[in-house]
């Protein structure tokens, strides 16, 4: 079944990431905020997120549907999808080839703590890299499997983080990256949860962790990490979610656990 889903979010992620990319060359501008000013949707993020939806219900309407741009949909399957059509919104607005369509397909609730994984596509555009996985079938990307870098202590780790954006939680997210930013080799902003995943499961990035996350921008590619090796989690063995994803080798992600810890991070 998991290979089916898989089958089927390739085709419905990679559909849309063309969709969007045709979007892009033809120009993009803001159509609203959200939570902030910085907090923004393109009309892109809609007509794609339209596109998945309905791309989902005409091969599985009985499934559920969370997406970033609209209501949910409460399915009668015990299946359901979890979509964030531009994963990365800033960065396509701006032209910065940064950015996803992220589509994860998950049994159970559309709650992270409660939903078990089934498959995961991320694709990116601007590349052409599409990075998937399965429950229990491995991660790729473009024909290779990926895998996590080992044995790579905290003072030598490339570390990635995001930040929500409500201006409260930035001034706190700051002192976070200050407190640990002289204790690993470097950290990096790339401006995509969903591709910061992708990273640590292909090695361009040893860890990463972002506090305030929504469902659809880890859905996926927490799969894709955690099917490359990674420990995919929240403090504490908490689930992965909106208060804290970390994901690590699991050699890496005590030390890194640790580090956030110490610098306040809750
Ligand atoms: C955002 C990106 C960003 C992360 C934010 C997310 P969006 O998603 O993934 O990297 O730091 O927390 O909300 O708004 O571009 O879909």
């Amino acid at each position: 079944m998991s290979t089916e889903l898989l089958d089927l979010a390739r085709s419905i992620a990679t559909r849309a990431a063309a969709s969007a990319l045709e979007a892009r060359r033809r120009g993009v501008s803001v159509a609203a905020t959200k939570s902030s000013d910085v907090d923004i949707v393109t009309e892109v993020d809609r007509d794609t997120e339209d596109l998945i939806r309905s791309l989902i219900l005409d091969a599985r309407p009985n499934d559920g549907i969370l997406g970033e741009e609209g209501e949910g949909v409460v399915g009668t399957s015990g299946v359901s999808w979890v979509v964030d059509p531009i994963d990365g919104t800033v960065n396509f607005l701006y032209g910065n080839p940064a950015w996803a369509v992220s589509v994860a397909v998950v049994e159970g609730e559309p709650e992270p703590a409660s939903w078990r994984a089934l498959a995961g596509v991320v694709a990116q555009p601007t590349t052409g890299t599409v990075f998937e996985a399965s429950a229990g079938g491995g991660a790729r990307a473009d024909g290779r499997e990926l895998q996590v870098n080992r044995d790579v202590p905290l003072s030598r780790a490339l570390v990635g983080t995001g930040f929500g954006y409500r201006a409260d939680v930035r001034a706190e997210q700051a002192a976070i990256v200050a407190a640990l930013l002289p204790q690993a080799r470097d950290i990096r902003r790339i401006g995509s949860a969903a591709l910061d995943l992708c990273a640590v499961a292909a090695g361009t990035l040893d860890a990463y962790y972002e506090r305030g996350l929504n469902p659809w921008d880890h859905a996926a590619g927490a799969l894709i990490a955690a099917e490359a090796g990674a420990r995919v989690a929240g403090l504490h063995g908490a689930p992965a979610g909106h208060a804290l994803t970390i994901a690590a080798a699991p050699e890496l992600f005590g030390p890194l656990e640790a580090a956030l810890l110490a610098a306040g991070i809750e």
